[in-house]
């Protein structure tokens, strides 16, 4: 199956393996191509999907309404219910993480485990919210390629490969417009999530790049700390996109995360 139809849209699915099913879930402003790697390392234990979640990579556009993490999470429970599966390992990397944090609260009866990756529970701070009001302006104003310059520097460690660099490039600049402008508003409008945190009592893994200037590992720390079952892994060598930086390593520490599931 590539593309599901799911809470009236049409959404773009990899799928790799078999067994109880996984959701990868991406970042902003990417696409389900950044877990390559680990679909392929995970797909002997797993039954991996990673989607483009509604307005991204080959999924159905939007309109130019809020993309928000509610939604984002419902399209999860809805590609769960489309494979007739009751529940799912839920990894998502930064807004995919703010997105599995949704997922947590919403359908908790629906998570088997959860991975968070370069992310963080809390909200927006008033200075961050007024930083995402910028970036869509000067998105409109100055194009994608200037957004994706700005945020490359944020994104990746100092370390990373030009490979990784291009790969980033590549999902930004492939990212439509009004995709961008919902996500920075759905992003900046999405609640604390910390409390969550302590009421997911299943297997939890929290990583982070060790380099990561946007989610930095005292955040991660601190989910960790919250969350009842978790174990944290900090990423050597990577910044913000500990998975396309680090896919190794990332792949070895979401092994060992669905192995103890
Ligand atoms: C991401 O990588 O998804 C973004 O950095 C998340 C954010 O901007 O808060």
């Amino acid at each position: 199956m590539a593309y599901a139809e799911v809470n009236g849209v049409r959404l773009h699915i990899r799928q790799q393996g078999g067994g109880p099913v996984a959701l990868f879930v991406h970042g902003f402003p990417l696409d389900s191509s950044m877990w390559i790697e680990q679909i392929d390392a995970l797909s002997d234990l797993r039954r991996c999907i990673s989607l483009d979640l509604r307005g991204f990579g080959k999924s159905s556009p939007v309109t130019g309404a809020p993309l928000t993490m509610d939604q984002h999470a419902d399209d999860l429970a809805g590609v769960l219910d489309l494979v007739s599966e009751e529940e799912a390992d839920v990894i998502g990397l930064s807004m995919g993480g703010y997105v599995a944090l949704a997922f947590a609260e919403r359908h908790p009866d629906r998570l088997r485990s959860l991975a968070l990756i370069d992310t963080k529970s809390g909200a927006d701070s008033e200075e961050a919210k007024a930083g995402r009001d910028a970036m869509a302006e000067r998105l409109v104003e100055d194009g994608r390629v200037a957004v994706a310059e700005a945020m490359q520097i944020g994104l990746l460690g100092p370390d990373a490969s030009v490979a990784a660099q291009a790969r980033v490039r590549s999902m930004v600049e492939g990212c439509r417009y009004e995709t961008i402008v919902g996500a920075l508003s759905g992003m900046r409008d999405r609640p604390d999530r910390t409390a969550v945190l302590s009421v997911v009592t299943v297997p939890a893994a929290v990583i982070v790049g060790e380099q990561d200037t946007v989610t930095p590992p005292a955040e991660a720390q601190v989910m960790a700390n919250e969350l009842p079952d978790a174990v944290l892994t900090v990423i050597a060598g990577a910044g913000h996109m500990t998975p396309i930086e680090e896919p190794a390593a990332t792949s070895a520490a979401l092994r060992n995360h669905i192995e103890r599931v």
